[in-house]
């Protein structure tokens, strides 16, 4: 039987991983990824699928990843970006299709969010614009255009946010904005409608409009709740304006200043359904309850099984950790080496992965908290972002302030600082032989890239001997 090759863009992002991993268990579907860092593919899909490695920018790379497919999936934004993302989303689109169209491609499948223009945000209305972008040729090509409002998934921004205010705030004083109605759904319910898309029947362009009972932030919150066996109540206040509530979600929740603001922003309009389509094309597809998908996600959480979260890409103009596993450019550097005569490579490895997160970086922990606190008050992660998983990292993946940018087996693993700094870092870890050698790689911008390094070095001396110290240790202890 002739295999569907399908190809998916946004494969290392939230939606993309997930639809990857739904796609790989179809027998009758060959998978294509289109990546800009191909080492953010984990191990066992790198074996299974085709990868091929450039961004939308890049009309040859879009060229080699289109021949021969026969559906594209478009799971892209650039709504990292600190140049203009409605500009990058526009052009990255229009090259998209038009590759799509020479390649012979007989279908494009995008994920959108749900809303409409009148009261759209700004980024509402770029994810809106690459819709019509990408559905405009529907004589060349078809495209199936779905829309969607919150995600409920383990690690995506919404659900860590309900999460987090639910769980830690007995009572919430909420504005205006927690009322507004939206329509939740389950990620797994989003990946169903992606998936069935593929082998949906002629249709012509379609906008598929996606989404389970239509509720408010308030009611998601509760319920939420409600799921974590937690009595919450929310007092509306009717002057909080939305700064203050981005500001207020970046000290409660885990997601960025940039985040918050977009959420908040996209809240203050209804983002509900404006069609059947889904009813009348997918019948088989009943979207779960918010409760159900509340469920599940802490389900995954709980069982360290979650697969991706909002912060895994950058959606920016580029990758944040392509080129990044190269600290030769550092000027100013802190080594430190520990024996580790007697334990075996793959146990000092194994205790190297594990750190930060919930356990925290061994001894100095009100150190590394009064970090992060300095970094996200100046509007970087902090220590926020934690770990997607309490002992497996992948490329890519964020450990607190930082991102993984290299791992190779029992030799070396190499974080990039993603923290706000007046240089660029990098904290580097390689067993060799029988020793550890611990290296902080830094690079300064100017007189206050180096002042800064000078005023911290107290700390650092502190807390990277420590570091070293007890990675080993534990080793040690697990050998
Ligand atoms: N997540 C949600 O809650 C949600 C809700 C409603 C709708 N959606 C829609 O679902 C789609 C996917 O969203 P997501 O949450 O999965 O996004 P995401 O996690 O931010 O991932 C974006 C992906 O796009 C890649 N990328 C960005 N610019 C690129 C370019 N120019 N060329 C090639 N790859 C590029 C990123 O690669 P790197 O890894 O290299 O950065 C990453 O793999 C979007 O259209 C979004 O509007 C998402």
């Amino acid at each position: 039987m002739v295999k569907t090759k399908i190809l998916i863009t946004g494969a290392t992002g939230y939606i993309g991983r997930r639809l990857k991993n739904r796609l790989l268990a179809h027998p009758d579907y060959q998978l294509r990824l289109f990546v800009r860092n191909k080492r953010k593919v984990g191990e066992r899909a790198r074996h299974l699928v085709e990868i091929v490695e450039g961004d939308t920018f890049n009309k040859d790379a879009l060229a080699e990843a289109l021949e021969n497919i026969d559906v594209a999936f478009y799971l892209i934004h650039s709504m990292g970006a600190d140049k203009d993302f409605k500009s990058l989303d526009r052009i990255s689109s229009e090259n998209f299709r038009d590759a799509c169209i020479a390649a012979g491609v007989r279908k494009i499948v995008y994920l959108g969010g749900l809303g409409v223009k009148e009261t759209a945000s700004k980024h509402l209305l770029s994810r809106i614009e690459t819709g019509e972008i990408l559905s405009g040729r529907p004589d060349d090509i078809t495209t199936i255009w779905f829309r969607a409002g919150v995600i409920i998934g383990s690690g995506s921004a919404s659900f860590e946010i309900i999460r987090n205010l639910s769980q830690k705030l007995p009572v919430m004083v909420a504005p205006r904005w927690v009322n507004t109605k939206t329509q939740p759904i389950a990620v797994d319910d989003v990946l169903s409608y992606l998936e069935e898309a593929v082998s949906l029947e002629n249709t012509g362009n379609t906008v598929v409009d996606i989404g389970a009972d239509i509720m408010s932030f308030r009611e998601m919150m509760l319920a939420a709740g409600r799921v974590m066996g937690l009595k919450r109540f929310i007092i509306p206040v009717p002057v909080l304006s939305p700064k203050l509530s981005s500001y207020w979600l970046v000290l409660i929740t885990t997601v960025p200043f940039k985040m918050a603001a977009a959420l908040v922003e996209g809240l203050k309009s209804e983002t509900v359904k404006q069609n059947d389509n889904a009813a009348l094309l997918f019948p088989n597809i009943k979207p779960m309850s918010f409760e159900s998908a509340v469920q599940q996600a802490i389900a995954e959480i709980e069982k360290d099984q979650v697969v991706s979260r909002w912060c895994d890409s950058s959606a920016g103009e580029a990758c944040d950790v392509i080129y990044q596993d190269d600290p030769s450019s550092a000027i100013i550097r802190d080594r430190r080496v520990v024996s580790c005569e007697g334990i075996p490579p793959e146990k000092v490895y194994w205790s190297i992965l594990s750190i930060g997160g919930d356990k925290g970086w061994h001894t100095y922990h009100f150190l590394w908290r009064i970090r992060g606190a300095m970094d996200k008050a100046v509007g970087g992660y902090g220590l926020s972002r934690g770990r997607r998983n309490p002992k497996e990292l992948r490329v890519g993946d964020a450990l607190d302030f930082w991102k993984v940018a290299d791992l190779k087996e029992n030799k070396r693993v190499l974080l990039s600082a993603q923290m706000k700094l007046p240089g660029k870092a990098w904290l580097e870890f390689s067993i060799e032989g029988d020793q550890l050698i611990q290296t902080a790689h830094y690079y300064p911008n100017g007189l206050w890239g180096r002042l800064y390094w000078y005023a911290t070095n107290p700390f650092h001396n502190l807390v990277f001997q420590d570091l070293a110290e007890k990675i080993v240790e534990q080793a040690r202890q697990g050998a």
